[in-house]
């Protein structure tokens, strides 16, 4: 078998630290909120591979048609020796590039979930003896170290999951991964696509209430990590097209007032009867804003590539 390392740059107890800040902040302001990298307990990532498999849920499909159009292109253009992912989750999609890139050395694949992390890299070193896998158990917006690998380097961020950082903080993490390449390298980025208001709000508000039980896992996390009392149950699932924004907005709506209580942040949380938190957005792009944001921290979008319908796009862009 080839080998297979795993990295925690987060210390075991930074993440309780960082859980803690996070909840104390979100849940005393006004709109509450708590930050989306706390969905990715084991169950989390577990609930997202069933999301992926939705009806509604086409991201995944569309993604998965480019790469597998494109992987060839991809590979040839970025010559990379390491394959850095960012929010690599399953890394299922990636194997149509990894199938593509014979001349690869090394891939890193990066994640907060190391449940999802240890599955995926112990099942590619048993399939590819000649890759070298080194996970990184690491918050992507938090400054990354990677290991020393040959170069060139392709850093790949998939899933559309660049949509769930805001503005701001989408300028800052571009930022920081341009500072990550050297000349000759270059990012692979997915990016959901605006479109009809009502395949976007089924996407994100199945039939089947999956999206449902993922959004509410947040809350599971914060009991079982932070003592916390929420009932998953006392609160709905509620996704909305913000038009102006461009982004999907996830919340939970308090079914009835009710009073929250955090025991390892010794805080009481008051819920109106149908107040919301706010989980999540899902940003949507235009090629335009893509290649301006990109544009803006030194980046060149040199390709830019759909799938057949429209709804999803993969852009390379190469570091100068
Ligand atoms: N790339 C996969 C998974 C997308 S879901 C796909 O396209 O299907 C988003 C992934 O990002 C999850 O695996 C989640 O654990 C990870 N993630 C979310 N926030 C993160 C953060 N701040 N740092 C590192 N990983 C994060
Ligand atoms: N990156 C995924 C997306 O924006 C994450 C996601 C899918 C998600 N469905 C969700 C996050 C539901 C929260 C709730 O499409």
């Amino acid at each position: 078998m080839s080998p297979f390392h795993v990295t925690r740059t987060l210390p075991e107890n930074a993440t309780d630290a960082a859980l803690r800040a996070d909840v104390l902040e979100g849940l005393t302001r006004m709109p509450k909120t708590l930050p989306p990298k706390w969905f990715y307990d084991a169950r989390g990532s577990e609930l997202f591979e069933r999301i992926t498999e939705l009806p509604e849920y086409y991201p995944t499909r569309a993604e998965r048609e480019i790469l597998v159009d494109r992987a060839a292109e991809i590979a040839s253009a970025s010559g990379a020796r390491t394959l850095v992912e960012l929010g690599s989750g399953s890394s299922d999609k990636t194997r149509h590039l990894l199938d593509a890139m014979p001349g690869l050395h090394t891939y890193v694949p990066v994640d907060v979930s190391e449940s999802a992390l240890r599955q995926a890299g112990e099942a590619l070193v048993a399939e590819r003896p000649d890759l070298h896998v080194h996970a990184l158990i690491a918050d992507f917006t938090a400054r990354l170290e990677l290991p020393a690998t040959p170069g060139p380097r392709l850093v790949a961020f998939l899933g559309g999951t660049i949509g769930n950082l805001v503005p701001v903080e989408r300028a800052a993490f571009l930022a920081a991964v341009r500072a990550l390449l050297a000349p000759g390298d270059a990012l692979l980025l997915g990016t959901d696509l605006v479109k009809d208001e009502g395949v976007l709000v089924a996407a994100y508000d199945d039939a089947a209430g999956v999206t449902a039980e993922f959004n509410k896992n947040v809350l599971r996390v914060v009991d079982r990590e932070l003592g916390a009392d929420f009932d998953p149950d006392a609160f709905q699932h509620v996704a909305l097209w913000d038009a102006e924004r461009e982004w999907i907005e996830m919340r939970l709506r308090a079914r009835g007032a009710q009073t929250v209580k955090i025991h390892a942040l010794d805080l009481a949380v008051d819920f109106a009867d149908g107040e919301e938190l706010r989980t999540e957005v899902s940003a949507k792009f235009r090629m335009d804003g893509v290649r301006a944001e990109l544009a803006a921290v030194g980046l060149e979008l040199t390709r830019w590539w759909t799938d057949r319908e429209g709804r999803f796009a993969l852009s390379l862009s190469l570091a100068g």
